[in-house]
């Protein structure tokens, strides 16, 4: 019974107005407060960033050898490169910088199944830090302490996708003065250190676009979800996936009429989730996964099981609000939950995945737009300054150590 008084009552749709404004009949709601102020900040005159020049064996030349980067979750590291260096916060004049920026893409090793490989990035990384900081006064006078890097990898700089090899890891030791911009994002995690500004996957934003159906389709789907369940090859013995969250929803609720899920990833998909009221944005092998993103753009209210994750400009975006949140531990009673939530709490939630700098904030197009996903990065980093004081170190101190970390990581790249 009530299956069906669900399925009735919400045949609302909130579609997404790529024009900004271009659809004035879209019902809308204005975050309130200050985080809706500061998703509309325009970080242009609040801050001025410096880009190194880098040769282009570590960024362009990698991108030529396997152009399937620039569509991969981790491009973000390659669209902010491009970004920055027509923005207006570009300066050519490091002595007036408020932030350095090294334009260098780690994760840019694909497999040919498309799996990224961390495994030379650690060397990477050390190479060009020691290229900036041999050709540049600037890396010495801090440390890093007024860098930024954007590390996109599953666990950011801890580069490793098993995370309990990330965490013996650890964040790569010359990192540690510096903010890092990265997709990762989970309380209490030696891969998330404080100051971290967490940013959206990359999902592709013409390829989204083009998938767009009529804003009036009915949300015929009460909950959506593809994607794997247990490990790589959907292995129920293979091991422990997910925490076993993922392997929880399949085991409680594959016979359920109310979920729509399988591992199956149908040509319609991004369609799937414009028909659809919730979308499952469970934990994968790190908390994140392009899942939000898609969920968001698509006015699908993500359901995030993902113990202490931290999300996406989450000083800017009310999670809370857009978004329904479960304890790993409580996936059995998802049903429950999700049928629980009074229809104007949903629409509320649907009204405001409807505004368009929601959206906008989770993406990276080409061109800009204003409060993107680029934006949204620059707002952050322009949030923590001044810089203190404490961060110029006094003629001659140093407080990194070249030599810590793992050995193989130490070898020249
Ligand atoms: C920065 O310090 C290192 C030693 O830690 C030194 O080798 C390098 O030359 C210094 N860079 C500059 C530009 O002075
Ligand atoms: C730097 O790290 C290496 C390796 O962990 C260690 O042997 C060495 O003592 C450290 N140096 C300093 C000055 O702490």
């Amino acid at each position: 019974m009530r299956t069906c008084m669900w399925v009735i009552a919400l045949l609302f749709v909130f579609g997404f107005a790529w024009e900004v404004g271009a659809d004035q009949n879209v019902p809308t709601e204005r975050i309130s407060g200050s985080a809706g102020d500061v998703l509309e900040d325009d970080p242009t005159g609040r801050l001025k960033v410096y880009v190194y020049e880098l040769p282009n064996k570590y960024n362009k030349k990698i991108l030529q050898k396997d152009p399937r980067c620039l569509n991969h979750m981790f491009a973000a590291e390659i669209f902010m490169h491009r970004f920055l260096l027509s923005s207006p916060v570009r300066t050519f004049n490091p002595e007036e910088a408020d932030w350095f920026y090294t334009p260098i893409y780690t994760t840019c090793d694909l497999t040919p199944t498309g799996l990224p490989l961390p495994f030379k990035s650690p060397r990477m990384m050390r190479s060009a830090i020691q290229l900036i900081s041999t050709n540049w006064p600037y890396w010495n006078r801090t440390e890093g302490a007024d860098h930024f890097f954007v590390v996109p990898h599953d666990f950011g700089a801890c580069f490793h996708y098993q995370e309990e090899k990330a965490i013996e890891r650890g964040i790569l030791p010359l990192l540690q003065r510096a903010t890092l911009v990265q997709t990762f994002g989970q309380r209490n995690h030696v891969c998330l250190k404080e100051g971290s500004i967490t940013i959206p996957p990359y999902a592709p934003p013409q390829k989204m676009q083009a998938h767009l159906i009529p804003q009036e389709t009915p949300r015929s789907i009460f909950v959506y979800f593809r994607g794997l369940f247990y490990d790589i090859n959907n292995d129920p013995e293979g091991g422990y996936y997910a925490r076993g969250a993922r392997a929880a929803v399949w085991e409680n609720f594959k016979n359920n009429p109310l979920f729509d899920i399988s591992t199956d990833h149908p040509t319609t998909y991004y369609e799937d989730m414009q028909r659809s009221i919730f979308c499952l944005c469970p934990l994968g092998w790190a908390p994140w996964s392009p899942r939000l993103v898609e969920a968001v753009v698509f006015g699908c209210i993500p359901v995030i099981i993902a113990d202490d994750i931290v999300l996406p400009f989450a000083d800017a975006i009310p999670w809370e609000e857009i978004g329904v949140f479960l304890a790993e531990e409580d996936v059995p009673n998802l049903d429950t939950i999700l049928t629980s939530i009074p229809p104007e709490v949903i629409l509320r939630k649907q009204r405001l995945l409807a505004n368009p700098s929601m959206k906008w904030a989770m993406m990276f197009p080409q061109p800009a737009q204003p409060g993107d996903a680029f934006h949204q990065i620059l707002n952050g980093l322009a949030r923590k300054l001044p810089h203190a004081q404490s961060v110029y170190l006094k003629g001659g101190q140093k407080i990194l150590n070249w030599t810590e970390g793992p050995v193989g990581d130490l070898k020249p790249w």
